[in-house]
């Protein structure tokens, strides 16, 4: 937190915040955040789609039903944050099952795991795919994918598997479903993997390119017998090199230097990240997630391989778009407690648009059948029942603030605030001011624990902004809340919850949830907003009938 509470006294916003009060009776010392008119150059732009998911391969399936049983409610989920932004979510099939997936055209069901609960307990570390398996490419109308083809398991049969999968694949994405191909999931980690290394000790950043590029060119052999139009230069684009890190036992800039993109094929950088792990030791929903200085440090290490990729401009396209192409709270599926709660999608609020604001310029957020950090539960299982789970509302708020991409491209500046269990932004459209999000991390737990007394009032915190000049009349409030941190039922996005108990995943009104909020622009451009600790509130400039600005 250290160079943005220095940046903050440079700029002169007062460091002192908000202190806790009763609800109702906010504290008026709070700081004047200082919104400047136009955003400066060279902050971040999203990508169409910013709000993203990945698939865990094996649970595609479950996620996407098939022709005869689609699944609706993960459609109804993808179409309420397509109608925010303009496009609906990205979906990345891929993850730890993409490099265990062998095809097989003689199978007769979509797909076939082992589950080894000595290596995961969560996904098979065997898995064969037969053609049924690409009917999940069906099921989402208007949805585009990146397909995860297998570089990991290396045997004959599965480098076969590999290339008979083309025709099947290519078919079911042909006509407007393909985004882009991805050839093995965090190969940085083939020499480690703990659920079984892949490649030998000896294996370099030169041997991973050459096996990128034999497959990738065996694909687009393969792809210009079954779905030309699919092998053209315009349409064969890749995400890599989809690293688990920037500090595994390969290095992503090394891998360009060494050819990486020699045929020109990649569209966008794609890294992954996970702030921490399920199982790391003093992990808590508070310090880890909950925790806008733990976003930053974690989001350093991509900044960094953006900034040494982008200075290697004989190996990479310095123009080609840096993204999060896998990424949640806590790797190893999340911990129960911390990754499904409503804390956590105020995290993901936060840690998406810090993304967002230092051009990070899409963020696929994993999810797979039973994952403690899924934004959803595609079915009913014996261990977690179908429904929207806690997350999902974060990605809602996210879609919302960043609007309608496709339209209004935003630009997204962070306004530094001095506590780090607090953040704030505001979106530019057309260079002016369109909307502010204050994400407030306070912990405050709804059921007990609360360390002062079991009803602790939940304290309310203003936060005070000096607008542009021309920004006047009335903001339009909209808040993400539950009853507290610890919450994993009962959220709602402006008084709408999106649960599958409801209608399905479709947005419903609730009527214990106060919305239609709205706010006076004071004189001077000065204006207050009170927030309870843990919720965030969206404020719009750009709504109503006569518009705010003169
Ligand atoms: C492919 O699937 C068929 C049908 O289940 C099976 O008989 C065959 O052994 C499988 N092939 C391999 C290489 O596993
Ligand atoms: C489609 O999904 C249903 C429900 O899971 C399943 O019973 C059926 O076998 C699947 N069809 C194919 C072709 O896999
Ligand atoms: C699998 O990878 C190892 C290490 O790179 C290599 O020695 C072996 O020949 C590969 N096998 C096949 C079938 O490509
Ligand atoms: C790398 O290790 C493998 C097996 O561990 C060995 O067969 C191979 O010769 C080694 N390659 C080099 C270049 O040392
Ligand atoms: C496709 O790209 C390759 C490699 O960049 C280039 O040599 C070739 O001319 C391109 N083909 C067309 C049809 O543009
Ligand atoms: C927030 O995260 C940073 C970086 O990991 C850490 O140094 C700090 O102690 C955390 N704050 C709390 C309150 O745990
Ligand atoms: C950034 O990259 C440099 C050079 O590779 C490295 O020394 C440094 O530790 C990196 N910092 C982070 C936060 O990853
Ligand atoms: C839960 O379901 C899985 C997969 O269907 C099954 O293998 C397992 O035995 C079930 N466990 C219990 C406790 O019923
Ligand atoms: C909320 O509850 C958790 C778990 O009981 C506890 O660790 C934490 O300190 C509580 N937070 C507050 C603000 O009281
Ligand atoms: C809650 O109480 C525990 C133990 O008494 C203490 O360590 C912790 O700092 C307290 N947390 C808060 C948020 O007050
Ligand atoms: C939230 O709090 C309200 C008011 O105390 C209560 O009626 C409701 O049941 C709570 N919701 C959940 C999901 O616990
Ligand atoms: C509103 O009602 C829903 C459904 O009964 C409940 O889950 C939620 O917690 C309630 N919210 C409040 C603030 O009482």
């Amino acid at each position: 937190m250290a160079p943005l509470r220095s940046l903050a006294l440079l700029l002169g916003i007062p460091v002192s915040r908000a202190t806790a009060a009763a609800l109702g009776h906010p504290s008026k010392r709070s700081p004047l955040i200082n919104v400047e008119a136009a955003p400066p150059l060279g902050v971040g732009v999203p990508l169409e789609a910013f709000v993203s998911y990945s698939i865990e391969f094996s649970s595609f399936p479950d996620f996407a039903g098939n022709i005869s049983a689609p699944n609706t409610f993960s459609n109804n989920l993808l179409n309420n944050l397509g109608s925010l932004a303009g496009t609906k979510p990205y979906i990345r099939v891929g993850g730890n099952t993409e490099d265990y997936a062998v095809f097989n055209s003689s199978l007769e069901v979509a797909s076939e795991g082992i589950v080894d609960p000595s290596k995961s307990p969560d996904y098979p570390t065997t898995l064969s795919i037969g053609p049924a398996y690409f009917e999940s490419y069906e099921t989402w109308p208007g949805t585009k994918f990146i397909h995860g083809f297998n570089l990991g398991r290396n045997s004959t049969v599965a480098r076969q598997g590999l290339i008979d999968s083309v025709p099947y694949v290519c078919k079911a994405l042909d006509g407007g479903k393909l985004a882009y191909w991805e050839l093995g999931n965090e190969p940085d980690l083939y020499k480690t993997s703990s659920q079984g290394p892949v490649r030998p000790a000896n294996w370099t950043e030169q041997d991973y390119v050459g096996e990128w590029l034999h497959w990738t060119r065996a694909i687009r052999v393969a792809m210009e017998g079954s779905c030309p139009n699919l092998a053209s230069n315009e349409s064969f684009k890749f995400y890599a090199p989809s690293f688990g890190g920037t500090s595994n036992s390969l290095d992503p800039i090394v891998t360009w230097e060494d050819g990486l993109d020699a045929d020109k094929d990649i569209a966008i950088i794609s890294s992954h990240n996970y702030i921490s792990g399920a199982a790391v030791l003093g992990v808590t929903l508070q310090g880890t997630l909950m925790n806008h200085t733990s976003n930053i440090v974690s989001i350093a290490k991509q900044l960094n391989e953006s900034r040494l990729l982008t200075a290697l401009p004989s190996s990479i396209d310095p123009d080609l778009p840096f993204i999060l192409g896998e990424t949640n709270s806590l790797y190893n599926q999340g911990r129960p407690g911390l990754s499904n709660t409503f804390g956590a999608a105020l995290w993901g609020v936060d840690f998406n648009l810090w993304c967002a604001t230092n051009n990070i310029r899409r963020v696929h957020m994993h999810q797979g059948t039973n994952y403690r950090y899924q934004s959803w539960q595609p079915i009913d299982t014996n261990i977690t029942s179908k429904g929207t789970k806690a997350p999902y509302y974060g990605n809602i708020g996210v879609a919302a603030f960043l609007g309608d991409i496709v339209a209004s491209p935003p630009d997204i500046v962070n306004l530094p605030l001095p506590n780090e269990e607090e953040s704030a932004y505001a979106a530019y459209v057309d260079g002016k001011l369109a909307r502010l999000i204050v994400i407030n991390m306070m912990e405050y737990n709804a059921t007990e624990g609360n360390n002062i007394t079991d009803d602790y009032p939940r304290p309310v915190e203003r936060y005070s902004f000096q607008l542009p000049a021309a920004v006047k009349g009335t903001a339009q409030l909209q808040r993400l809340t539950a009853n507290g941190s610890d919450a994993i039922t009962g959220l709602t996005f402006d008084g709408y919850s999106y649960n599958y108990e409801l209608d399905n995943g479709m947005p419903v009104l609730m009527h214990n949830v106060t919305r239609g909020e709205s706010v006076k622009v004071g004189s001077g451009g000065k204006m207050s907003v009170d927030v309870p600790r843990s919720s965030a509130v969206l404020i719009h400039f750009d709504q109503g009938a006569t518009g705010y600005y003169q």
